[in-house]
């Protein structure tokens, strides 16, 4: 029997602003009919949660009518950026926000074990904030590798690690995790069987091998960010993913919940405002 696991990411939603809402109906629905084991939110669960905690508050209340057991990790919208060269960020993560954010979905950096497979979930915002957090998450990490044994390895994280190499930079430098700290990771992830990756944060959908391992990027299920303004790296529609995971392996596919709209951030300037076009695209 494999274990399925439901990654939804990038909900983006709000109580005051509940343009996506419709979308995590959807998903309610498709869990309630389809029972997975469990539902893991890899983040930016909320609009603006760093802005209006209700944003949060809200997020909570909906996710407690998931069907089946859920948990979550934060990501940028939920408790604030990672700063990047020349780049700091507009909402940095603060003690203020993590409080917040732990109050409300449990804490930001997790393992759980299942048969054959260790969950490792980690906080991609702390990388490279210099927090006291950071270096508590780096020791927990450490921990949860040091005594895997013969576990596979998943890692939930909400940004992409990379493109195509670790050592490559490439723009928009904020769809990934911060130089250092992903290269940190990458080491450690390679010293134990790591088969999966799975994140969120670019509101595409990609899936790549690299080794043995799969990085998988779950589309956002609340918006999609147009090519004029993001340019396109996999496929852009709203979804979910659901994993399959025995002792054999994992499979991977995308899952579109009856019901799910393909909303098109442009046509809701009252989320964000206008997004403007970036590296020849936008994006989160
Ligand atoms: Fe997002
Ligand atoms: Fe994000």
């Amino acid at each position: 029997m494999a274990f399925r696991v439901l990654q939804i990411s990038d909900t983006h939603i709000s109580r005051e602003r509940p343009f996506f809402v419709p979308n995590v109906e959807a998903i309610l629905g498709h869990v309630a009919a389809t029972r997975p084991d469990l539902v893991v939110n890899t983040g930016d669960v909320a609009l603006d949660g760093v802005a209006r905690p209700d944003d949060l508050a809200f997020a909570r209340e909906l996710h407690d009518r998931l069907a089946v057991p859920y948990r979550a990790i934060p990501g940028n919208h939920d408790i604030g950026d990672n700063p990047y060269p020349g780049r700091a960020a507009k909402q940095p993560v603060t003690a203020a926000t993590l409080a917040v954010w732990r109050a409300l979905f449990g804490h930001d950096w997790w393992s759980l074990d299942i048969p054959g497979w260790r969950f490792v979930a980690l906080n991609a915002q702390l990388l490279g904030t210099g927090l006291e957090d950071e270096d508590l998450q780096w020791r927990f990490l450490e921990a949860a590798l040091a005594n895997v044994g013969d576990l596979r390895v998943a890692l939930w994280i909400h940004k992409p690690l990379f493109l195509d190499a670790p050592e490559h930079d490439i723009e928009p430098l904020y769809r990934y995790l911060p130089r250092e700290g992903r290269l940190r990771l990458c080491g450690m992830l390679d010293g134990v069987s790591t088969q999966l990756v799975a994140c969120g944060h670019s509101h595409q959908h990609v899936a790549r091998d690299h080794g043995v391992c799969r990085h998988v990027w779950a589309p956002s299920s609340a918006f999609i960010l147009p090519d004029a303004i993001q340019s396109r790296v996999g496929d852009k529609t709203c979804a979910a993913i659901l994993h399959e995971f025995d002792l054999q392996g994992v499979r991977s596919s995308l899952i579109r919940p009856d019901g799910i709209v393909d909303f098109d951030i442009t046509d809701h300037p009252g989320a964000y405002g206008r997004i403007a076009p970036i590296d020849g695209a936008a994006a989160r």
